[in-house]
């Protein structure tokens, strides 16, 4: 088998952070999404993945190279716009050839890898698995109808009303039968090649299409909420390694907490599950659960938890614990003795700040 990743589009949600980044790229427990797909992939033994790239075709290089940092051998594909799910599978053809695979959206994230989804999917030698989840907003989301005895009898991109709440996630096994589907159908009303639409013409045409219920799944919606749970979902299911930075005068740590190289402790407490990024400073602070600090940070004097924190921000002096928080890169959150004593901002666009 092959693994498709699909990193196309526009970084256009999760704002403000897909300002400066593409949004396959935001981290989460200090890692970007795409990797952990990439990880998940290679995990299952398949090794020859193809990526789908767009307008942020640069930085996706300049993250993932040749794919030889995950043992993979990676081949760009390039789209030269977001025309689809379907039409990245289209594109894909030459490089899929016969085989079948797998194809894994950049922006999702599955608790526990695939392996035991691609091994079903190969054992039942079905034409395509589809996974799907229980969400409170299908709209949101390409939706399936089952039958009674658990087959697929319908699946529709974003009804408005839809006829169940089971959402497709991201992450699909096809056979070769595909390419003819993506070929079949028509662009929908927000003018892409759904890829709901082609497993539907699948259906259709009488193959045979495996629903998978899946638990632990995350995708991004743009809102903060959503990150902190993606944070929380890797910080509770993947292995969080001690890792090499070294615990200081009168610090500690408690539970699964990872330390990346020169992180230095100072009379300060770390409760995990938590990721502390190479060369970040904690200095009588305390970080909670559920966080993820990210690299070269500097924590002073401060509480948080539940929390991310990307590279290279500092935050010094902050009386109340800060809780439930997303910190963007290099920003400063300090208390100053300027005068008159006031709150002092310069945020990016679509920033938020809640002050109790
Ligand atoms: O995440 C699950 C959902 O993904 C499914 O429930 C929907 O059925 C499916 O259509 C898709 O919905 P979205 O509208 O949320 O997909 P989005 O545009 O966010 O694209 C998903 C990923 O694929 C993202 O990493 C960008 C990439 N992409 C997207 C398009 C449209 C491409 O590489 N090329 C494209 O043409």
């Amino acid at each position: 088998m092959k693994g498709l990743i699909l990193s196309g589009g526009k970084g256009t949600r999760l704002r403000p952070l897909t300002y400066t980044s593409a949004k396959q790229l935001v981290p989460v427990a200090n890692k970007p999404v795409l990797f952990f797909g990439i990880e998940s992939i290679v995990a299952s033994g398949i090794t020859e993945i193809g990526i789908i790239v767009g307008e942020t075709k640069d930085e996706i290089r300049a993250a993932v190279g040749d794919g030889s940092q995950f043992g993979a051998q990676v081949t760009y594909i390039e789209q030269d716009a977001p025309r689809g799910l379907a039409h990245a599978v289209m594109i894909a053809e030459e490089f899929i050839g016969d085989d079948s695979f797998v194809m894994y959206l950049g922006d999702n994230l599955i608790a526990g890898g695939i392996t035991s989804l691609v091994r079903e999917f190969e054992e039942l030698g079905c034409n395509a698995e589809i996974l799907l989840a229980e969400v409170p907003n299908p709209q949101q989301f390409g939706v399936a109808e089952l039958n009674e005895d658990g087959t697929v009898r319908r699946l529709v991109e974003k009804p408005p009303e839809p006829r169940s709440n089971l959402a497709l996630v991201g992450v699909y096994m096809f056979d070769a039968n595909i390419f003819e589907s993506v070929r079949r159908i028509k662009p929908s009303k927000r003018n892409e090649l759904e890829i709901t639409d082609a497993i539907q013409d699948l259906i259709d045409r009488g193959y045979e299409v495996h629903p998978h219920k899946v638990r632990g799944w995350w995708k991004d919606t743009g809102k903060l909420a959503d990150m902190l749970e993606a944070n929380r979902i890797v910080l509770e299911s993947f292995d969080v390694q001690r890792g090499p930075g070294k615990i200081g005068k009168g610090s500690s740590v408690e539970g699964r907490v990872s330390l990346g190289e020169g992180v230095e402790l100072v009379d300060s407490l770390v409760r995990g599950p938590a990721v502390i990024g190479a060369g970040t400073r904690l200095e009588n602070a305390f970080v909670g659960p559920y966080s993820s600090i990210g690299e070269n940070c500097e924590l002073v004097r401060c509480e948080i938890e539940n929390s991310i924190v990307l590279s290279g921000s500092e935050i010094r002096d902050i009386g109340l614990r800060i809780d439930g928080s997303l910190v963007g890169r290099n920003v400063r959150i300090v208390k100053t003795d300027f005068k008159p004593k006031a709150y002092r901002f310069m945020l990016g666009d679509n920033s938020e700040v809640g002050i109790t």
